[in-house]
């Protein structure tokens, strides 16, 4: 293993009924309250006005930020960092999926920071503090509600990145599985892919010794795909809702990684593409990964061998070691078409026309991926193989 450290501070508040806890969380924080949250769902579902009468009860001031995106924008954490500063803000609520979480830590490291909160997505700031914010998740996906990670898009520049800082870790996630009830069937499925994704992201890392790391991804991922498949036909069932929001939360929270690094290259890639298309994160990744499988199977034959065998109960017999990691990998992609899933970037009308300046975007930073270095020519072998 790798040396580590690890720390999470977010308190994990799960279970049915749980946005009660508001009442004891908020008051600790502030009393001044800027609620961000998406287009509109949680006003469909009734999520809204539950989450104001907790805070009226709180007897805070409560501000309004609605409309994050998916693929949330620069221009919204700008309007979200104005009404912070203009009104002495003291504590953010996050109520959405990953996007409106994101947006809200770009919101409270850039309300904190007197210049442009873009530097601090491209890292030329390093934030050196945040307003607390809590969030009440709705989505079954990022992880974002229990790790230090954001993404933003600057629309203007076509540019989409990840940063993160100590002090973007939530002070609080509620995560109550009937509040993913109403999430649609196609945004269900891109959460499954997200999360299986971040497993086998870290799955892949370049640390020796790590069995247990392995195991538990595998757990992960076996039980993601026993509930998935039953979940996308009943999509109000307490018990998978639960397993599904449980296992995107562990995905990504930082348990899976603590003595090995994970890869992220297809990250990084999927980025490029949602960048210059605005097409589902989730969507992006269930067409770019396999192919990404296919590229390292150079050092990655072992893991992936073990991956098809026993996560997907691939037969060695009779089979090399590429037949298996081979059927392994087809096993990984007929799961995710069989949830509805995208596999081809032409599925999104996406053609070769961008190749180029998607892998130019990737690239920005130069060589990446901490299991297999990718250059230029590796982007464009991936994104052709998977237009
Ligand atoms: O905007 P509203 O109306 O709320 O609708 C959203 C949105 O249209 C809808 N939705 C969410 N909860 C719902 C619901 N609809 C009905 N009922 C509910 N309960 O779902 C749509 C997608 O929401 P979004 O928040 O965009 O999805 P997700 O959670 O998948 O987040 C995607 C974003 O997270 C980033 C992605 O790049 C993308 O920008 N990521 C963030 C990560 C992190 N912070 O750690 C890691 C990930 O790898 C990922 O890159
Ligand atoms: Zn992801």
């Amino acid at each position: 293993m790798d040396n580590f450290i690890f720390q999470n501070p977010t308190k994990l508040i799960f279970g049915k009924g749980q946005v009660e806890q508001l009442q004891k969380e908020v008051p600790k924080y502030g009393n001044k309250i800027l609620i961000v949250y998406g287009g509109g769902s949680i006003k469909r579902n009734g999520l809204y006005e539950s989450v104001l009468s907790q805070l009226k009860a709180c007897e805070v001031e409560v501000f309004e930020l609605a409309g994050v995106e998916p693929n949330p924008r620069l221009t919204t954490v700008h309007k979200g960092v104005d009404i912070c500063k203009q009104n002495d803000v003291d504590f953010i609520l996050a109520v959405g999926g990953g996007s409106v979480i994101d947006c809200t830590k770009a919101i409270a490291a850039g309300a904190k920071y007197e210049g442009d909160a873009w530097d601090i997505v491209t890292r030329k700031h390093i934030p050196k503090e945040a307003i607390p914010f809590g969030t009440v998740l709705t989505l079954a996906a990022t992880g974002s509600e229990m790790n230090a990670g954001s993404v933003i898009t600057n629309w203007e520049t076509k540019e989409k990145y990840g940063w993160g800082s100590p002090h973007v870790f939530p002070k609080f996630s509620i995560l109550d599985p009937v509040n993913t009830f109403t999430v649609p069937k196609n945004h269900t499925v891109y959460g499954v892919v997200d999360m299986m994704t971040h497993v086998l992201e870290q799955y892949f890392h370049p640390a020796q010794n790590t069995p247990l790391q392995e195991r538990m991804c595998e757990a992960v991922l076996l039980t993601v795909i026993e509930a998935a498949p039953k979940l996308i036909d009943d999509l109000e069932n307490y018990e998978l809702r639960e397993t599904v929001l449980y296992s995107g939360t562990i995905a990504l929270n930082g348990f899976l990684q603590m003595g090995a690094v994970g890869d992220w290259a297809s990250h990084n890639i999927e980025h490029a593409i949602s960048a210059v298309y605005d097409i589902p994160h989730a969507g992006g990744l269930a067409i770019i990964y396999p192919q990404w499988l296919r590229h390292v199977e150079e050092p990655g034959l072992r893991k992936l061998n073990q991956l098809a065998t026993r996560v997907w109960g691939v037969d060695p017999t009779g089979k090399t070691e590429q037949q298996i990691a081979e059927k392994g990998i087809v096993k990984l992609e007929q799961f995710w078409q069989s949830l509805g899933a995208p596999s081809r970037l032409s599925d999104y009308n996406i053609d070769n026309s961008n190749i180029e300046l998607m892998a130019d975007k990737a690239m920005v930073k130069g060589e990446f991926g901490n299991f297999k270095k990718l250059n230029k020519e590796n982007v464009i072998e991936i994104l052709t193989k998977s237009l």
